[in-house]
């Protein structure tokens, strides 16, 4: 394009400015205008690939001078100046000598005169066709494995192109391979393909793709010279011996040969297969080689594959074996047996031909006769197979497995607790049986229903668990493969005891007891196994005043003639083996009150005592005044001391008689009161001694009026 532009452009830059300038000068003076413009391509809009294509920009001015003003033209290729020319002339050509598919593109142009200026239309061109692409191979003769350098160019053309680039047997229609490249900014692509073991002829064929426009151009494919191809090594061959009906115990050979050409740079692997197995294989050398002797099982078809780092050649060959004897059989008398019972095992060949035979258990030898016949043991148990021989062939049976099964011995039970069980706890109940072939079930069973059942795979206890709530008896079942029946334990016992708990204390009767009646406190529990040691307790003291043990779920402490003494607030334990701490019962306050009647007699006596001092004190009194009448006044003074001293005196056992009591009664106070008011009227002799009946619902109330009036009053039980 630069090459172009500047063969167009030919025109001396300093007389084209020197124009420019006169021009303008002119043109202020004359007038122009710019009538229309337009472009022109010849011969066509469209040309064929390598035509040459002439682009005109032809323009209409109008002047009111009388020369043709100086203008100035630009040409466009998509929206890109691409040359431009002052002129004076009205047509300008641009030539592009053989159009290629990358002039195709959009074109305008543009005249510019004074400050005007005008564009044309856009143009499209287009350039038809890619001229054939050029192929070049790197070699003329190739190696299997190696490979051939494909080289496709348009030299004629630019970038981008898409190359494909066909590898084809010569004289088939069918594409061994294709491979394709976009080339952005190359009009070449060089490419590698691989020689494979079917390539004999080869030939490449390339075609060239570029975008024109909107639309694809695709060219003719070309072709390339031929390629020879060389094996490096031949398909492998197999040989067999011996030849003809190979027998069982005959040597084997399979040999698998390959040749292999001098250009080869390293020797083939060589390996036979015998389905997924590999038998043979040689890294060195050209031949494989797998000896054997000959058995039924190596009949079947061997593979050998050759292979390189690339070429991999295949043959294959199918083997066929005459047997000698057939497979031979172990029979057995019962493949369960009960330990004592008769092993009986025989291995035979279909036929009968003379053999040597072996028996095995597992590994070991047991017989080397046809025929085993034993008294079964546990350690009989297992996996047997039988081998027969003819001369060096050796056939296997199929494996039989034998079981003895022992007896079992009895099993033994146990638990883990003590001898006894509290309730709530878990225990875990064993059951065992020390001899006799596992798997061994086990059931428990508990008070004759089934609890629980388990298999132990060794001589191991089964262990259950369970959670008694009161006295129970467990027994096991066991039973294994021996036909004996199904076997039991002993019973095993086992005693739940369940802790005490809400104790409770109550009294019979009522909780005030009159002094005298007998008192019955009951210690009773909710629950709790015997025997139960109640102990009965009265508060703030230490120790229990009362202990029993007892089976019952309750217990009694009486005492029969109650008194004041007994009073006070009482509680019980209980608790038996399976309690851990001890627990007491609530608090019940015991009250202890005075019959009426001796309440009453009490009064009485008081009363006498205070009376018959008073009557001698006063007599006293009384027989001194008399004797000292002319000193009345010394007289009077040891008299109030007397009297004094006497009522502190018999206020004392009254007093003494409430607090031995313990309680201070309605009755005991109004006693009082006599005597106080006796102390106000000291001199009153005449004292009258009054029967009052009292009834014991109101004593107190009948002392009480009397006692305002100084009233002595004799009292006397009335019920
Ligand atoms: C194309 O142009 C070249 C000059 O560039 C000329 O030699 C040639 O003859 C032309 N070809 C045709 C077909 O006109
Ligand atoms: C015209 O072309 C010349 C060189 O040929 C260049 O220097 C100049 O810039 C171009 N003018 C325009 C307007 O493109
Ligand atoms: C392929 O061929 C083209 C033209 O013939 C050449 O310019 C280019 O260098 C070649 N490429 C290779 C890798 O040989
Ligand atoms: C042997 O095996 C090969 C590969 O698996 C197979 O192509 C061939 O057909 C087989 N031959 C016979 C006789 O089965
Ligand atoms: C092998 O040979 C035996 C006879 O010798 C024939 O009966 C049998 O069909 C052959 N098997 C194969 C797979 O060729
Ligand atoms: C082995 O036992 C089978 C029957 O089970 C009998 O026919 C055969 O003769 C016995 N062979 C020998 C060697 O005792
Ligand atoms: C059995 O073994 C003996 C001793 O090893 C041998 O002499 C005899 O040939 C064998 N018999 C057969 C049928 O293989
Ligand atoms: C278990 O078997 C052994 C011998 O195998 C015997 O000595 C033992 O007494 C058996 N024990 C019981 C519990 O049967
Ligand atoms: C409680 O009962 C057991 C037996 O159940 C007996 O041996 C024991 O003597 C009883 N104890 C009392 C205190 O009765």
């Amino acid at each position: 394009m630069q090459l172009r532009r500047a063969r167009g452009g030919k025109v001396q830059l300093g007389v084209l400015l020197a124009l420019l300038l006169c021009s303008s000068l002119e043109g202020q003076e004359n007038s122009f205008t710019i009538n229309s413009v337009h472009m022109k391509s010849l011969p066509d809009w469209t040309v064929i690939n390598g035509q040459n294509l002439t682009l005109q920009c032809v323009v209409d001015i109008s002047t009111t001078s009388h020369i043709q003003p100086q203008h100035l033209m630009l040409f466009y290729k998509d929206d890109l100046v691409f040359h431009n020319i002052s002129s004076t002339k009205t047509t300008e050509s641009f030539f592009i000598p053989q159009a290629r598919v990358y002039d195709s593109g959009t074109y305008k142009c543009t005249v510019i005169l004074n400050n005007k200026e005008k564009t044309t239309q856009q143009y499209q061109v287009s350039v038809k066709g890619v001229p054939p692409p050029q192929v070049t191979l790197d070699k003329k003769e190739a190696i299997e494995g190696g490979v051939v350098m494909v080289n496709c160019s348009v030299p004629e053309e630019k970038g981008p192109i898409y190359f494909t680039i066909e590898k084809l047997e010569l004289n088939s229609k069918h594409v061994k391979q294709k491979r394709e490249k976009h080339c952005l900014d190359q009009n070449f692509v060089t490419l590698e393909f691989p020689i494979e073991e079917q390539d004999h002829v080869l030939i490449f064929r390339c075609q060239a793709r570029i975008i024109s426009g909107t639309s694809m151009e695709v060219s003719e494919s070309s072709r390339s010279e031929l390629v020879t191809v060389r094996e490096s090594f031949s398909v492998p061959k197999f040989h067999v011996s011996p030849a003809g009906v190979i027998t069982e115990g005959d040597q084997l050979l399979i040999k698998c040969t390959i040749q292999v050409t001098h250009l080869a740079r390293e020797f083939p692997e060589i390996i036979i297969q015998k389905d997924k197995v590999i038998v043979a294989n040689t890294k060195q050398g050209n031949e494989a080689i797998y000896s054997v002797m000959a058995l039924v099982e190596h009949n079947g078809n061997y593979t050998c594959k050759v292979e390189s780092s690339r070429i991999s050649k295949v043959s294959s060959i199918m083997v066929n074996i005459t047997e000698l004897f057939s497979k031979p059989k172990l029979e057995f008398s019962s493949a369960r047996l009960d330990q004592g019972e008769i092993l009986d095992l025989s291995c035979s060949i279909p036929g009968a031909p003379p053999a040597n035979f072996t028996l095995k258990k597992e590994d070991t030898i047991v017989s080397q006769a046809q025929n085993f016949t034993k008294v079964a043991s546990k350690w009989d148990s297992g996996k047997y197979t039988c081998f027969a021989a003819i001369d060096k062939v050796v056939k296997e049976s199929d494996m039989v497995q034998i079981a003895v099964c022992e007896m079992l011995s009895k099993p033994r039970i146990s638990h883990d607790m003590g001898s006894e069980v509290i309730k709530g706890q878990t225990i875990e109940v064993s059951c065992q049986s020390i001899n006799g072939t596992s798997p061994i079930s086990y059931q428990l069973l508990k008070a004759n229903r089934v609890l629980g059942s388990r298999v132990e795979s060794s001589n191991d206890p089964a262990v259950f668990r369970d959670n008694p709530t009161e006295d129970v008896e467990y027994q096991c079942v066991v039973d294994n493969c021996h036909s004996q029946a199904k076997m039991f334990s002993n019973v095993l016992r086992v005693k739940v005891i369940a802790p005490v708990n809400e104790v409770k204390l109550s009294i019979l009767l009522d909780e005030a007891v009159e002094s005298g009646k007998e008192i019955v406190l009951r210690c009773s529990v909710n629950e709790g196994s015997g025997p139960i040691t109640y102990k009965f307790y009265r508060e703030k003291e230490g120790e229990s005043f009362y202990k029993v043990i007892s089976n019952d779920s309750q217990a009694f402490w009486r005492k029969p003639q109650a008194s004041k003494e007994q009073e006070g607030q009482y509680y019980c334990t209980a608790f038996n083996r399976a309690n851990r701490n001890v627990p007491s019962s609530n608090t019940l306050p015991v009250r202890v009150f005075l019959a009426p009647w001796k309440k009453g007699l009490i009064a009485v006596i008081v009363i006498g005592v205070i009376i018959a001092t008073l009557v001698v004190g006063a007599k006293c009194y009384f027989l001194r005044k008399a004797k000292a009448k002319p000193r009345p006044v010394e007289m009077s003074r040891p008299a109030a001391p007397l009297l004094n001293s006497n009522n502190e005196k018999m206020s004392d056992p009254n007093v003494e008689a409430n607090s031995h009591y313990g309680y201070n009664d309605d009755v005991g106070n109004h006693a009082m009161k006599p005597m106080n008011d006796n102390k106000a009227e000291p001199l009153n002799l005449d004292v009258e001694y009054t029967e009052v009946e009292v009834s014991s619902a109101e004593p107190h109330r009948a002392l009480g009026t009397k006692g305002t009036e100084t009233v002595y009053s004799e009292i006397r039980k009335a019920n």
